[in-house]
């Protein structure tokens, strides 16, 4: 173990337990003190889930970054394990950025990541990207003595250094294939695709598919995998433009759905924003040992980092993991339901009629997991709103309007920031509108008529306002269930 890696260990072990269990979300994974950002590393090994992060431990802030490390057999209870790497060699000691895992053939784990260093070019100091693996057995990890496994020069013409990261590695007919994030000679994203018989040795080949400026600029964190009968490719872009309420300002997240070509170059059937609301960036994804596709993202947004309030003891939490899976031409999103085995008391009403505002004996908490089915048939009002973690000067609302459209809203939940507080996005019209809440302690996560859309938020709202009421400016019949989350 280097020095660097050994002082990150150390220092974990003395600051993490000051963070009170209670200060911490319940089942949703967090950095064991500071800051942490992407997920990475999502993968599962020798039987159980492995999840990496990117991690700077000594503060709240992003620094350099290193890789913390938790595992679980369950996606719902996380073991915490030794941070997995530091940037403590020449070509990462700036920081070893996001990247991926995969189990080689002779049963050994292997991290691929950036490795980022400070280059000259032309007399200006710029940050060299270049793909690096560690190898190691699911608790530490050394990295290759020939790194980086990718270098700056195999990238194809045009193809900037300075932006080239995030290698997602995957196996497909036998060989290893790894996609990147990489800035094109046009100023905009691309994304790369090498090649390799054995994960250590490389060929870049060919350009999976870009944005020509069309689909903003630099292309972070990309993920390739099938489902069903179609490819998809999984990114977060930089630097858009708002599209009416399918995409917005600066940073997003999508899907491309459609087929790789015999050239290795994704023919696009269509694409698809991921999630609708404030705090879900660079998702990645892995394929469970019963074949389902599981997503995990960044609860967060670069744009809101800067909300966050004074005094705060960690920064940043992953979504809880979820199953990917179609439903037509759209890709749906659940939470995996590994949760349901954490269910504790049901309390539900059917039919229930709303009018002006109402809360429903036991309809109430911060860890729960809430449904609710509108019957739009039987219901006639232009808006009916459910507030959550609500006491008399806190709540954050989900407005559902009559004509098709859902706002999630923060404004109320407790930051102390003029940054942006809500979103709004279509659902689906139809004789019901479905909804699923997670709940947990400072997050909302949003799943519409069975996930054909989803909006995720923190909040920052004190845990004792637990309180949900529903209101509306004319009348609502629904069915509502709910479930407490018990995890220890
Ligand atoms: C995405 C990202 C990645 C990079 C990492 C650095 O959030 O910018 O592109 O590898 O964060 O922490």
């Amino acid at each position: 173990m280097t020095d660097k890696l050994i002082k990150a260990n150390e220092y974990e072990n003395l600051h993490g337990q000051e963070i009170l269990e209670n200060d911490r979300p319940l089942f949703h994974v967090t950095g064991t003190v500071g800051w942490i950002n992407d997920p990475n590393g999502f993968s599962v090994y020798n039987g159980e889930y492995h999840l990496f992060y990117q991690y700077h431990p000594y503060s709240t802030h992003w620094g350099p970054m290193h890789w913390g490390h938790v595992k679980s057999k369950d996606l719902v209870k996380w073991e915490r394990l030794p941070v997995a790497m530091a940037p403590d060699t020449s070509y990462d000691d700036f920081g070893c950025f996001s990247g991926s895992a995969i189990e080689l053939a002779d049963g050994s784990h292997m991290l691929m990541y950036t490795g980022v260093t400070l280059a000259k070019d032309g007399g200006v100091e710029k940050f060299l990207q270049q793909q690096c693996v560690a190898i190691g057995d699911g608790a530490s990890y050394e990295k290759y003595e020939n790194n980086p496994v990718i270098s700056s020069d195999m990238l194809p013409d045009g193809a900037d250094k300075y932006d080239f990261r995030d290698p997602k590695i995957f196996k497909r007919n036998g060989k290893y294939y790894v996609v990147t994030g990489n800035r094109a000679a046009d100023g905009a994203g691309q994304i790369l695709l090498f090649e390799s018989e054995n994960g250590f040795e490389w060929n870049f080949k060919t350009v999976l598919d870009k944005s020509n400026n069309l689909f903003g600029k630099m292309w972070e964190c990309p993920d390739f995998f099938e489902l069903d009968d179609k490819d998809v490719l999984m990114f977060s872009p930089q630097e858009m433009r708002a599209v009416e309420l399918e995409y917005n300002n600066g940073n997003n997240t999508a899907f491309i759905v459609g087929n790789l070509n015999a050239d290795y170059k994704m023919q696009r059937d269509y694409t698809q924003k991921i999630d609708y609301g404030i705090d879900f960036y660079a998702p990645q994804s892995l394929k469970a040992p019963d074949g389902r596709r599981i997503m995990i993202a960044w609860m967060q947004n670069w744009d809101t980092t800067n909300a966050q309030n004074d005094g705060i003891k960690y920064f940043g939490e992953m979504t809880f993991p979820r199953e990917l899976f179609f439903d037509g031409d759209r890709i749906c999103q659940l939470p995996v339901k590994e949760i349901e085995n954490y269910y504790g008391r049901e309390v539900s009403y059917d039919s229930v009629n709303i009018s002006g505002r109402q809360k429903l004996d036991g309809i109430l908490g911060r860890t729960i997991n809430l449904e609710l089915s509108i019957d739009m048939a039987k219901s006639d009002f232009n808006l009916f709103i459910i507030k959550l973690a609500e006491d008399d000067t806190n709540h954050s609302s989900i407005v559902c309007s009559s004509n098709g459209v859902i706002t999630i809203d923060r404004t109320y939940s407790g930051f102390t920031k003029d940054v942006l507080h809500s979103r709004s996005f279509k659902y689906d019209m139809g004789a019901k509108l479905n909804l699923r809440i997670l709940m947990d302690r400072h997050s909302i996560e949003l799943f519409v008529n069975g996930g054909r859309q989803a909006a995720t938020i923190k909040i920052d709202t004190v845990l004792s306002a637990d309180g949900i009421s529903f209101e509306t400016d004319g009348n609502a019949v629904v069915d509502v269930k709910k479930h407490e989350i018990n995890v220890r």
